[in-house]
C-alpha cells in the first residue's frame, strides 16, 4: 500500500462526494439514509474543488493500490476566506444545483415533504439536505472572528485510525499558515461538527483542537503555532520510541 498526500483537484470530485456520503452520517456511512447519494457531497465536499469558487484549499489522501478512480480515499478540504467563500456559493453553486434536474423538484416544492414531482421519493435526511442547500447557513461572526478559514475532513473506514487523519492537518495547516485572509496571514483554522459525532471530537480535542470562545460547543478550532509544537512534539516522541526500540532490539541480539 502506497499512500500519499497531494493537492485536491476538479477531477477528484466524484470519489470526494462518494467519501462524504460513507461518513456523513456523524462520521458513518450515510448509503441507507439517502436516496439521493450525492447530495451531502454536492453540500459539503465539492464546493470546495470547483474552480469557480475562489478562497478554497484542500489534500486528498491517495492510495496508490487502489483500482483508478478510487484511489482517494480521503480528505481534507475548506476555504480560506469563509465570507468571500460564502459569497461566492451564493452567486455561483447554490443557484446551479437548486436548478439542476436532479434538485429542481425538491427545491420547488417549498414544503418538508414532496407529495409528487420528483421520480425518486426523497427521504427525511434528503429533505434536510435539500433545506440546507436552499438556504445554506452562513457561518457565525463569532468563528469568523476567530479565524477567517475553515475545514472539512473525512477518511474512508478502511483508512483511519492509522494516522492518516493527523496527517491530512498537517498538511492543511502547512498550508494555510502561509495564506493570507481578513487581517493577514493565518494563524489557525475552524470546523463545525454533528454533535453525535463524539469519535471525531476525541480525535479534534487528542491533536490541539479547543472550543472556539463564544462560538457553538459544536465548533471547534486549531491554533497553528499549537499545532506545530504538538505535531513536533509526538514526532520526536514517535521517533524516540523507534530508537528504544531498535536499541532493545539490538541488545537482545546481543550486537
Ligand atoms: C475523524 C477522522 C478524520 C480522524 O482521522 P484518523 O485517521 O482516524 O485519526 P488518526 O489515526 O490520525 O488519529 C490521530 C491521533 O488521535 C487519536 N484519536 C483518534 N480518535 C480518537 C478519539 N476518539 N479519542 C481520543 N483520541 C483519538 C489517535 O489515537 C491518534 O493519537 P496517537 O498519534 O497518539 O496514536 C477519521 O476517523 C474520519 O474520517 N472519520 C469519519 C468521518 C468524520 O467523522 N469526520 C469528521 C467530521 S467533523
Amino acid at each position: 500500500m502506497t499512500i500519499t498526500i497531494r493537492p485536491v483537484t476538479p477531477a477528484d470530485r466524484p470519489q470526494l462526494r462518494h467519501i462524504c456520503l460513507l461518513t456523513c452520517d456523524a462520521g458513518q456511512s450515510g448509503e441507507d439514509k439517502h436516496n439521493y447519494p450525492d447530495l451531502p457531497g454536492h453540500i459539503y465536499a465539492e464546493p470546495y474543488a470547483t474552480p469557480e469558487l475562489g478562497h478554497t484549499w484542500g489534500f486528498v489522501l491517495v492510495d496508490d493500490e487502489r483500482e483508478s478512480g478510487k484511489e482517494v480515499v480521503g480528505y481534507v478540504i475548506g476555504a480560506s476566506d469563509t465570507r468571500k467563500w460564502e459569497a461566492d456559493a451564493a452567486e455561483k453553486w447554490w443557484p446551479t444545483l437548486q436548478a439542476s434536474e436532479t434538485y429542481k423538484p425538491l427545491v420547488s416544492s417549498g414544503a418538508d415533504s414532496v407529495a409528487d414531482g420528483p421520480l425518486i421519493q426523497p427521504t427525511e435526511d434528503d429533505l434536510k439536505y435539500i433545506k440546507t442547500l436552499k438556504a445554506f447557513p452562513p457561518a457565525d461572526e463569532a468563528q469568523i472572528k476567530y479565524s477567517p478559514a475553515h475545514m472539512h475532513i473525512d477518511l474512508i473506514p478502511d483508512y483511519q485510525s492509522q494516522g492518516y487523519g493527523q496527517d491530512l492537518v498537517n498538511a492543511a495547516v502547512t498550508h494555510l499558515k502561509d495564506v493570507s485572509a481578513g487581517q493577514g496571514k493565518l494563524n489557525s483554522v475552524w470546523l463545525g461538527m454533528d454533535p453525535r459525532n463524539t469519535k471525531a471530537r476525541g480525535f479534534y480535542l487528542k491533536i490541539g483542537y479547543k472550543p472556539v470562545d463564544q462560538a457553538a460547543e459544536t465548533v471547534l478550532g486549531l491554533n497553528f503555532k499549537e499545532w506545530f509544537e504538538l505535531y513536533d512534539a509526538g514526532r520526536q516522541a514517535k521517533k524516540y520510541e523507534e530508537i528504544r526500540r531498535a536499541a532493545a532490539e539490538r541488545r537482545k541480539g546481543g550486537t
